[in-house]
């Protein structure tokens, strides 16, 4: 009896120094990141809450391992430097599963779109990411809502400059290039974005 209660009593240690741990290290990215996972205009930095641990976990290795953040990436480069603050999958796991259980919010627009007509562009886009913009696990797609429309724009550019998704070893990041090339023009980016921001809205409503 006592050593299990030693046992249990171990564990609850363990389990509160891991958890005081991640929101340790999320201290420093808060800063970019904001306090909620909100994300911070000022900083470049794009909204985290909302998107899965699987997602955040592959996205900081992608930065370790220079998938993303190469040259021409700019605001990439930036994350890059960051994601090394992640030295152990430990430390990687703890922060992830931290993101994973914040509040997400909703961003308005801050670019000029029209929903109407990005309504039939996104039927490409949602066999991947889900007609609700949620992401779909098992085709590796990540959460589109939630997300700042700047930060989404940005990305959709770095895919057809051959900016992201450029890595021989980014398998993921290569499915996705070909997609945003679908979007050949900036009106046609901006009008799949007012939908995505749409889906994102109403998501929030709920
Ligand atoms: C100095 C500012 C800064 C700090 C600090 C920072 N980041 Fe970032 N992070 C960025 C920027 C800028 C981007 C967007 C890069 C781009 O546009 O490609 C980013 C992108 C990301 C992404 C990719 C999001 C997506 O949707 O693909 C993840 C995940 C991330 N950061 C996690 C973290 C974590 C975890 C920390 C703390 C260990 C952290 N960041 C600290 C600036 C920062
Ligand atoms: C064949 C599946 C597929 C389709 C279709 C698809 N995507 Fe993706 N998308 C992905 C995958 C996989 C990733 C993650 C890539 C990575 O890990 O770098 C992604 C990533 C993204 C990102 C980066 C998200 C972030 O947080 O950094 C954006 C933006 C995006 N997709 C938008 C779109 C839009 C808009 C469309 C429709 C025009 C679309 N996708 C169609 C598979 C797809």
């Amino acid at each position: 009896m006592k050593l299990i209660l030693l046992i249990a009593g171990h564990f609850t240690f363990f389990t509160l120094s891991f958890a005081a741990d991640a929101k340790t290290l999320y201290a420093t990215c808060a800063a970019c990141h904001g306090a909620n996972g909100e994300g911070v205009p000022a900083m470049q930095g794009p909204a985290l809450a909302g998107q899965s641990v699987w997602y955040l976990k592959r996205q900081i290795k992608s930065f370790q391992k220079g998938h993303r953040g190469g040259a021409g990436d700019t605001w990439g480069m930036t994350m890059r430097a960051m994601a090394s603050v992640l030295s152990t999958d430990e430390q990687l796991d703890a922060v992830a599963k931290f993101i994973s259980k914040m509040k997400p919010s909703h961003h308005e627009s801050t670019l000029p779109g029209d929903a109407s007509q990005g309504k039939s562009l996104y039927a490409v886009c949602a066999a991947c990411h889900g007609a609700d913009g949620k992401g779909l696990k098992a085709l590796n797609s990540p959460s589109l809502i939630f997300q700042h429309d700047w930060y989404l724009a940005r990305q959709l550019n770095n895919y057809k400059n051959n900016i992201r998704g450029v890595h021989v070893d980014d398998i993921y990041g290569a499915q996705m290039r070909p997609m945003a090339s679908t979007l050949t023009t900036t009106a046609a980016l901006n009008n799949v974005l007012a939908y995505i921001n749409q889906l994102s809205k109403a998501a929030s409503s709920k």
